[in-house]
């Protein structure tokens, strides 16, 4: 007989809210049940589309044969290419040879995270955050550690709350701005005190910008823009603002004035040797999503902007939950009034889920303290189905 195969800690501890839901869903939609998907930030599952040119750049470099391993940084034209639109939305002047093409800012943040953080090692994430930093930090044995963001402030970073949490484990100071699971837009002044605490700290600042150009009504602040001296690493990809999520494909950049970032540079770049390249014809094409044209950016936004207004006041009508208005990203990270009708967030979303086929994400998922007693929603879907959805939470919520 065989043994049951036992895991490895690392691995029995994985937890990933924003999918793991998704198995109860599954379950219930083989009952016959409806599901209305709010839960997952992809806009090719909703009525978005990667744009015809990029698909067909992606079809043609099949055909024309780049079906090759590439460089392990990525092909030399994409790295060029991301410098140029680096100038021409951010205009910061990056060095090609800085940039690392990745499987998706997935793969980047785990290759940071290995390359800085040992047993015991510590870092700063925003409370709520994106569920990688914190699952990925675990798993190299690392501590994460979650700085308050003031949801009565639309969620901007509580400055003296990252001063007070780090300490002397403490390696990388994450910003996610535009935010997921919030919305948040950081205004300039935040940021730069970030900047500053970590050069105080000799902290290594990641900023990612995955939304950097889904924003409604000001405009995004790059970070390395306004770093000045202090060295950044910032992330960036093609799954939201070039609608190409299935293509798993992401890059980050060192912006690194006075060459403070050159070992990890060296030792993110042996990392890549290890996994050999990435998908090569996807490269390919998004040489021709950056340098074509960028019309799809302003129709979606111009969308996702009808959609984020609906389900704000939608979500500010219900009694008994409060949303502080998204200004980037396509999510809602509204509150929830549990009074002693639901235990925690994540009952409250399982009952949902239950009784109407509604399916958002707990919110205690992106962090247990901060995310407590909220859940996330994503606002891709047309306006019917925003109606549909937002009927049925009134309904659970009120009766
Ligand atoms: C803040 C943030 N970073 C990174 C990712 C993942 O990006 P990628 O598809 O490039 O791996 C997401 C996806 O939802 C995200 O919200």
């Amino acid at each position: 007989m065989c043994a049951v195969i036992d895991l490895t800690n690392r691995v029995k501890s994985i937890e990933y809210a924003i999918r793991d839901v998704v198995v109860y869903a599954k379950k219930l939609e083989k009952t016959g049940k409806k599901i209305l998907y709010l839960n997952i930030g992809d806009p090719c599952k909703y009525d978005f589309d990667t744009p015809q040119h990029i698909k067909e750049a992606y079809c043609e470099a099949i055909k024309k044969g780049y079906n090759w391993y590439s460089d392990s940084k990525g092909l030399p034209e994409l790295r060029e290419a991301i410098a140029e639109k680096e100038k021409r939305v951010n205009n910061i002047d990056i060095d090609p040879e800085n940039v690392i093409v990745t499987s998706g800012i997935s793969e980047a943040i785990k290759m940071v995270i290995a390359a800085l953080i040992d047993n015991g090692d510590e870092i700063l994430v925003p409370g709520p955050t994106y569920p990688p930093y914190i699952a990925y930090t675990k798993f190299f044995g690392g501590k994460p550690v979650a700085y308050r963001c003031i949801e009565e402030e639309g969620w901007q970073p509580d400055i003296e709350d990252i001063r007070n949490k780090i300490s002397e484990k403490t390696k990388i100071l994450v910003i996610i701005n535009p935010n997921n699971p919030t919305g948040a837009l950081y205004n300039e002044k935040t940021i730069k005190e970030i900047l500053n605490i970590a050069a105080e700290h000799e902290l290594v600042v990641v900023s990612d910008e995955i939304y950097d150009q889904i924003v409604y009504e000001k405009r995004h602040t790059n970070t390395a823009k306004i770093a000045n001296e202090i060295p950044v690493v910032v992330f960036n990809g093609f799954s939201k603002v070039y609608l190409a999520p299935g293509w798993r494909l992401g890059y980050m950049y060192f912006y690194d004035p006075e060459g403070k970032l050159e070992n990890l540079r060296e030792g993110i770049e042996k990392e890549a040797r290890i996994r050999l390249s990435v998908n090569t014809p996807a490269q390919v094409a998004a040489i021709t999503a950056l340098r074509g044209p960028q019309d799809h950016i302003k129709e979606m936004v111009e969308k996702l902007r009808k959609r984020r207004d609906y389900t704000w006041k939608r979500l500010n009508e219900i009694d008994g939950i409060t949303c502080a208005k998204p200004e980037g990203a396509f999510y809602a990270f509204p509150k929830i009034n549990l009074g002693n009708k639901w235990k925690n967030d994540k009952e409250f979303v399982l009952g949902l889920l239950e009784n109407t086929g509604v399916l958002v994400v707990f919110g205690s998922g992106f962090d247990p303290t901060y995310g407590k007693n909220h859940f996330r929603t994503v606002f891709l879907p047309p306006l019917e189905t925003l109606e549909e959805a937002f009927d049925k939470l009134e309904k659970y919520v009120t009766s």
